[in-house]
């Protein structure tokens, strides 16, 4: 086994954003030239909540365009589909007898998207951090790089693999470290500061999708909300309500990988209308190329599937040798 190992997964949800891209995809690429990488389409936990089964095939090809459009390089990396790989439902089970009730009911994701009907919820929806435990252990990967929103799902998967290796005597279970980026862990909506960016809020201009026109982008930069003060330091300060104002520091400090001080510094001063005409300016620049990287890499479905295809059988071959061990250590002959 090498000793740097990287799973992460996205949910082929629907169109992805800026949130997805600050957050995870951007480290996925940086990653690529120094670990062994392993980028997968989390389809089992799309299917969580209710999703039509024509658009669930159409937006697990729309994502693996996203990886490869955002620069995801199918030869550097091993990009696959979740359900194409039985080993993560086999483990998922095993997994399933060492977590406990109690650790589960404690994931704040669960009562977030179970909301006030937690009895209509599916079980998968319950269990979907064991998936997830299971994703990464399965490929006994040390590092995974996610969005803040994840950080407990992935402080689970650590208490699992080292009950399972407490309790076989064993040490075979890899503890995963995760990589969570810092000032942009949760790039918030554009139009509630304390509400984070997300695929499933109901309005669009609460978000920048990666598929959006330069048109678009620029009408939802300047109907940001944000509020009459003009930028100064104070903004990054801890006891700020300034949520939004924040925001938009952080994705330009992101989007230009400059820390966000430095970015108060150059605007410090100026009103607000004056940085959105830059932002839109500089998101634009970066989120158009992969826009129109997309639209290219539809177009081609049959060498979408071909990468996946490929991605699988390469995922499987590590993810089989994991299960076989694991199948020996449980006593399943
Ligand atoms: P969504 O919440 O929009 O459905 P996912 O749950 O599929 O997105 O998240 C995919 C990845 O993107 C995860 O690593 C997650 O932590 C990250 N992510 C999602 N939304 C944000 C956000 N607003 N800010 C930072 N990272 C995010
Ligand atoms: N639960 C993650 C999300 O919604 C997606 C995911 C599934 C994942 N399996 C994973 C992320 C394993 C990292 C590692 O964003």
């Amino acid at each position: 086994m090498t000793s740097k190992r990287v799973l992460s997964g996205i949910q082929p949800t629907g169109n992805l954003h800026l949130g997805n891209y600050l957050g995870a995809i951007k480290n996925f690429v940086t990653m690529q030239n120094d670990y062994e990488c392993f980028y997968m389409l989390a389809d089992l936990h799309a299917i969580t909540v209710s999703v039509n089964p024509d658009e669930l095939r159409e937006n697990i090809l729309n994502t693996a365009a996203t990886f490869l459009a955002c620069g995801l390089d199918e030869k550097k990396n091993i990009i696959f589909c979740q359900s194409q790989v039985q080993a993560h439902s086999e483990l998922s089970w095993i997994l399933n007898c060492i977590a406990r009730v109690g650790w589960l009911n404690r994931m704040t994701q669960f009562k977030e998207k179970a909301g006030s009907n937690k009895e209509k919820a599916s079980v998968g929806l319950y269990t979907y951090p064991i998936l997830m435990a299971a994703d990464i252990l399965i490929y006994q990967a040390t590092h995974v790089p996610v969005g803040e929103d994840q950080k407990q799902h992935l402080e689970l998967c650590r208490d699992i693999a080292t009950k399972f290796n407490n309790d076989y005597k064993s040490d075979f279970f890899t503890i995963p470290e995760p990589i969570i980026p810092k000032s942009v862990a949760r790039i918030m909506s554009l139009r509630d500061g304390t509400k984070k960016m997300s695929k499933s809020e109901e309005s669009d201009l609460s978000r920048i999708n990666l598929t959006d026109s330069k048109d678009q982008i620029m009408q939802k930069v300047k109907k940001a909300k944000t509020d009459s003060e003009p930028i100064n330091e104070r903004i990054l300060a801890l006891d700020t309500k300034r949520y939004e104002a924040q925001n938009l520091i952080k994705i330009y400090a992101s989007l230009n990988s400059e820390s966000p001080e430095k970015i108060i510094k150059n605007f410090d001063g100026k009103s607000f209308s004056d940085f959105k005409n830059s932002l839109a300016e500089l998101l634009v620049e970066k989120i158009s190329p992969i826009s129109d990287k997309i639209k290219e890499y539809k177009n081609d479905k049959e060498q979408l599937i071909k990468i996946l295809k490929n991605g699988n059988e390469q995922a499987s071959n590590t993810a089989n040798k994991t299960i076989i061990e694991v199948k020996k250590i449980v006593g399943l002959i």
